[in-house]
């Protein structure tokens, strides 16, 4: 019977990735006519359920994660990091239904949406446009995230210094259990609700859908980019930014993509940094506020333009779009053009970096071969309101800014090429030279930045709070433990950084 249950809610979780779900959430409730076939033929049996279910024993666990991507929802298939839920869905052995289970249902009235955890931030951006320009979801940068691992990890965005994390404003969640039951906030309780909200999903169960909380936004807001290199003080200003920006009034959120390309025409490396930003204002109320608080950037009219919320977010998500790509792009999935295939590894900046530090930065730049990314983003606002304990989440109050470090291999087979690891060996070596600068006691890293170079042991604590400390510190890690023994004690979702049971009592949980 165990076994049946399991397989049950695997069925369920492959289900869920295949098929086109009406609104009402019921796991039969399906129109494809294949599906109503496959269930009413009462063909749901361990036989035909293993069929349907992959583990990464499987030995086509490889070319399932290929299928996935190919889907584009998920991210690469690297062999360092897939966070990895423990299931992964085969390709349907019965016809693939036309659509995911994707629906983001919004309600302007109550300022709520209930999103499916198929859909893609993109999808539920450009659902809420299709009602309204003034309300919006403060949610991640690229449109083709999926909502499911976003926000059960936290995510963070484009609003995070106006309105936190978009866990922060999740209402409710419709989850299976392990057992196959389906619960919302009030039968789950708020302890597995919490954990759900930065916790990571594939630890606790299979979320079905998300109701989230929208919040108000002008009906024009202003976007800039601007280049600046080395030669263009670039070092003076990206130090300037770190004090400034994590500071600043909270309707502007900035962020600094960093990287390294030659001088034009020339072999000499140099550093371009690109300063974009959100404000959730006109366009003139923005440069005055830049001219008072940050005149080294030197910001003019002519970085800067007036848009739609959900138009910024073609501006600020893909650098093929611009504010005249059609807002239904960030709906269509076949305009999807590049899966992403980098590894990343994250850091907290607490204390600004000093000038020396940011030239031994690009110093070790220059060393790789121009395809790394940094990635500055500005945190404060909002965020300094949160204790670290509110959600699983805590890279919170007193963090200026988060960094994502990241080398890519587009332009190679694999992540396994040598020039590939070499890249990777690059990765780690800037890893080891930003530890003075970055958060220490831990060394702070974000969850959906998933980098199994932190560790994977997990037989005692002592072992798992090596990885597990930096992406949620103690008191959270240990509060997710307890609720991952009563809810999951067989540790049936598990993957190389889930949540772990102890096999071992241990007595100071
Ligand atoms: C191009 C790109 C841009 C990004 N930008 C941002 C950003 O702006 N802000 C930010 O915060 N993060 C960002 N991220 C990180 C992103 O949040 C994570 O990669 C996240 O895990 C993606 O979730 P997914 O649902 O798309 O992927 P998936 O691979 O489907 O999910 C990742 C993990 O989430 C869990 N999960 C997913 N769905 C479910 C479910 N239904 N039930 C239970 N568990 C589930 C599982 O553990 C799963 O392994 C970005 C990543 C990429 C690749
Ligand atoms: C399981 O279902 C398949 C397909 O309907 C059927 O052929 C098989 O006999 C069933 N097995 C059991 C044990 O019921
Ligand atoms: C995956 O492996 C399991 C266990 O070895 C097996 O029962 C199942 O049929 C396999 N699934 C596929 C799609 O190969
Ligand atoms: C939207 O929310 C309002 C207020 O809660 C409610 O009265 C209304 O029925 C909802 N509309 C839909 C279509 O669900
Ligand atoms: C910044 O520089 C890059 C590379 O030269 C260029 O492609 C991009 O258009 C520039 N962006 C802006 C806003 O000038
Ligand atoms: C760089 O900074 C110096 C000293 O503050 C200043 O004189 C110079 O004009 C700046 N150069 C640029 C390109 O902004
Ligand atoms: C670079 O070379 C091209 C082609 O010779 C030339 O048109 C361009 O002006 C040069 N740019 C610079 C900055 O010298
Ligand atoms: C500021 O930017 C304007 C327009 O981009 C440019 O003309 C001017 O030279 C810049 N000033 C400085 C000090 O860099
Ligand atoms: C989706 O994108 C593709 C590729 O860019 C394009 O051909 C197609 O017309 C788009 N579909 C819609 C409905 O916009």
């Amino acid at each position: 019977m165990k076994k049946f249950r399991l397989t049950f809610y695997v069925f369920i979780f492959i289900i869920l990735h295949l098929v086109s779900w009406g609104s009402s959430f019921s796991i039969f409730d399906v129109s494809t006519e294949d599906f109503n076939t496959c269930i009413e033929s009462n063909s749901i049996n361990d036989t035909t359920i293993s069929q349907l279910i992959l583990t990464p024993t499987n030995s086509s666990f490889e070319s399932v994660w290929q299928a996935r991507i190919n889907n584009l929802k998920f991210i690469q298939p690297t062999t360092l990091d897939h966070p990895s839920s423990p299931l992964q869905p085969t390709k349907p052995k019965f016809k693939p239904f036309s659509s995911a289970p994707r629906n983001s249902d919004v309600n302007v009235t109550s300022r709520t949406a209930w999103v499916q955890t198929g859909a893609l931030l993109g999808e539920l951006y450009y659902a809420i446009s299709q009602k309204t320009n003034t309300l919006y979801f403060p949610a991640g940068i690229c449109p083709t995230v999926g909502i499911g691992g976003y926000l059960s990890g936290g995510g963070y965005g484009n609003l995070v210094r106006k309105y936190g994390l978009g866990a922060d404003h999740a209402l409710d969640i419709r989850f299976v259990d392990v057992n196959g039951n389906i619960l919302d906030r009030k039968s789950m309780g708020e302890d597995l609700f919490w954990a759900l909200r930065g916790g990571g999903g594939g630890s606790f169960g299979i979320i079905l859908a998300w109701k989230v909380g929208l919040v108000p936004v002008p009906e024009i807001v202003t976007v800039f980019r601007k280049n600046v290199t080395l030669e263009q003080n670039g070092t003076d200003i990206f130090y300037k930014y770190q004090y400034v920006a994590p500071r600043i009034d909270r309707d502007l959120t900035m962020r600094v993509q960093i990287l390294s390309m030659l001088i034009e025409n020339t072999t000499t490396k140099t550093i371009r940094m690109s300063f974009d930003g959100l404000y959730l204002g006109r366009m003139d109320t923005l440069l005055s506020l830049l001219d008072k608080r940050f005149p080294e950037l030197n910001l003019t009219s002519a970085s800067c333009e007036e848009v739609t919320m959900v138009q910024s977010s073609l501006v600020l998500g893909e650098p093929q779009y611009t504010s005249s790509t059609p807002t239904a792009m960030l709906a269509n999935r076949t305009g999807i053009v590049r899966p992403w295939n980098s590894k990343q590894k994250s850091d907290y900046v607490r204390t600004p970096i000093p000038k020396s530090g940011l030239r031994k930065i690009w110093k070790k730049m220059f060393e790789n071969d121009m395809t790394e990314m940094l990635m500055m983003y500005t945190f404060g606002g909002k965020m300094e309101e949160y204790a670290d304990t509110a959600l699983p989440y805590p890279h919170r109050a007193g963090v200026l800014y988060q960094v994502l470090k990241d080398v890519g291999f587009r332009d190679q087979t694999s992540d396994t090429t040598p020039v590939s690891l070499k890249r990777i060996e690059w990765l780690r070596s800037l890893e080891k030279l930003l530890e003075p600068y970055v958060s220490k006691n831990p060394r702070e890293a974000y969850l959906n930045y998933n980098d199994l170079d932190l560790g994977v042991e997990s037989d005692t604590y002592a072992e798992a709070s090596v990885w597990g400390e930096r992406y949620w510190k103690r008191a959270n890690f240990k509060r997710l433990i307890r609720i991952k023994a009563r809810v999951d004690p067989d540790n049936f979702f598990r993957h190389p950084q889930s949540i772990p049971i102890f096999s071992t009592s241990v007595s100071d949980m």
